[in-house]
């Protein structure tokens, strides 16, 4: 026999949905504090089993993946923003697209974009000049935004007057919107609202239809994510993706592809401001010390602050028995800050990464075979922009900034993060 899982009831059950809904992770952490490392808690609707234990996060995301899918209200809703790319996709479709997505992400071809990174970055630098405080975090979407159009178009979507940019953001603000609220329902009433986000979501599309076109009839392409993605073909039949497959994905790789980034490089940013001693280090160039600030950042404020999957059949996570079609998720904002593997865990401390960690403990990009197909990139990427700043600028929090989380469908601050500027 197995214990049943523990979690709040009664009155803790309703009070926990409201303080999720007030202050979701502050009270994702509190009830692992309260119940253990699985914990059954109900959210709207629905009961949802969080596991916060490196043991069965590795059970769900390798172990035993196959009995876990995406089919949940969560992944559903994306999907109408996304279309059926990598993220929202499963099964066949997931296991096809993959296979034909993945050589485009191969390591040699991510370096290859590392000039064109620090360039992009340089130019943001050289548009600060003169200017004393920036907001980091329209700075870094900005960035992000061109480094990703570069990435997969070889154009700069970033800038003011590029349709896809003001388009791609317009998406964002929709999306967070609607995933705020408590029963998140696709925009499909006749509302002036929900008419709106439609009309952007055709010109998205609409918008990557016309590029894609133009790099059709273009005689010397450049190598960048489109061109692979256009040229790949599937091993057993050597078809291309259809035309709809290929929008969906490009879809998903910009939004997937930069706002994390963005985010991370605002919480890296942050975190050097408030730790000196660590900045100066970054400063003077130590060997490895951006890589382990991008992990801690990544650790401390994992842009993906929640994800779950829904089990297909039943299974056991850390000795306790989970239903068949049961939600399960996994928050590496709490499982990062587990006392048993993180010693201070609130503490900011890269150094700690210079240390073995066990399996499934830390998973800001998730694990397995739907581990996140940018991790290398973003790493890269956060690395190489974090270092050329740190080379001509020093970025510090304005005096009495307060700095929160802000848990949406991904961990950005709370509003704008305003920075003094000064140059080397
Ligand atoms: C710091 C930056 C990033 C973080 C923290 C992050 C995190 C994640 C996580 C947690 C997942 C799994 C989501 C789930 O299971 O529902 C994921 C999947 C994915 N990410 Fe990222 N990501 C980052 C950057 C990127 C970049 C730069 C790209 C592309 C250019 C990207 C593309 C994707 C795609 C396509 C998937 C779906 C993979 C699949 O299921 O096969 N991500 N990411």
């Amino acid at each position: 026999m197995h214990p049943a899982i523990p979690g709040p009831r009664g009155w803790a059950a309703v009070s926990t949905i409201l303080r999720l809904r007030r202050d979701p992770l502050a009270t994702l952490i509190d009830l692992t504090h309260r119940y253990g490392d699985v914990v059954a808690y109900r959210y709207g609707p629905l009961s949802r089993v969080m596991v916060n234990h490196p043991e069965g996060v590795v059970r769900i995301l390798q172990d035993n993946h196959l009995n876990y899918n995406k089919n949940s209200p969560f992944y559903h809703m994306l999907k109408w923003f996304l279309g059926e790319g990598l993220i929202t996709s499963d099964g066949e479709l997931w296991r096809q697209q993959r296979r034909l997505i993945q050589p485009a992400f191969q390591r040699r071809k991510i370096e290859a974009m590392a000039p064109m990174m620090v360039a992009s970055t340089e130019a943001l630098i050289e548009g600060w000049r003169g200017r004393e405080r920036v907001d980091v975090v329209e700075e870094m979407v900005h960035l992000t935004l061109r480094i990703i159009g570069m990435a997969i178009f070889s154009q700069d979507l970033s800038h003011k007057s590029h349709a896809v940019g003001q388009v791609m953001e317009q998406l964002q603000r929709q999306m967070q919107r609607r995933f705020q609220s408590f029963f998140p329902l696709p925009p499909v009433f006749p509302t002036a609202r929900d008419r709106h986000f439609r009309a952007i979501k055709v010109n998205v599309r609409l918008l990557i239809d016309h590029l894609v076109g133009e790099r059709r009839r273009q005689s010397n392409p450049p190598e960048d994510l489109l061109q692979a993605l256009l040229e790949a073909r599937d091993p057993d039949t050597a078809q291309p993706m259809s035309d709809l497959q290929l929008c969906d994905e490009l879809v998903t790789l910009l939004m997937a592809g930069h706002e994390t980034v963005a985010n991370t490089l605002v919480w890296s940013l942050f975190l050097l401001s408030r730790h000196p001693d660590v900045r100066r280090r970054l400063e003077a160039e130590e060997e490895g010390i951006a890589d382990r600030v991008v992990l801690e950042a990544l650790r401390l404020y994992p842009p993906v602050g929640v994800y779950g999957r829904r089990s297909l059949g039943p299974d056991v996570l850390c000795g306790y028995p989970i239903g068949a079609g049961q939600i399960v998720s996994i928050a590496p904002y709490v499982l990062h800050r587990h006392p048993e593997f993180w010693p201070n865990p609130e503490g900011f401390d890269p150094d700690r990464f210079l240390q073995e960690r066990p399996r499934g403990s830390f998973a800001p990009f998730a694990a397995g075979p739907r581990q996140c197909i940018g991790n290398h990139m973003a790493i890269l990427e956060a690395r190489l922009v974090l270092t050329a700043l740190a080379r001509q600028v020093r970025l510090n929090l304005v005096p009495g900034a307060h700095v929160v989380p802000d848990p949406q469908i991904t961990l950005r601050p709370r509003g704008a993060v305003w920075m003094d500027l000064e140059f080397f």
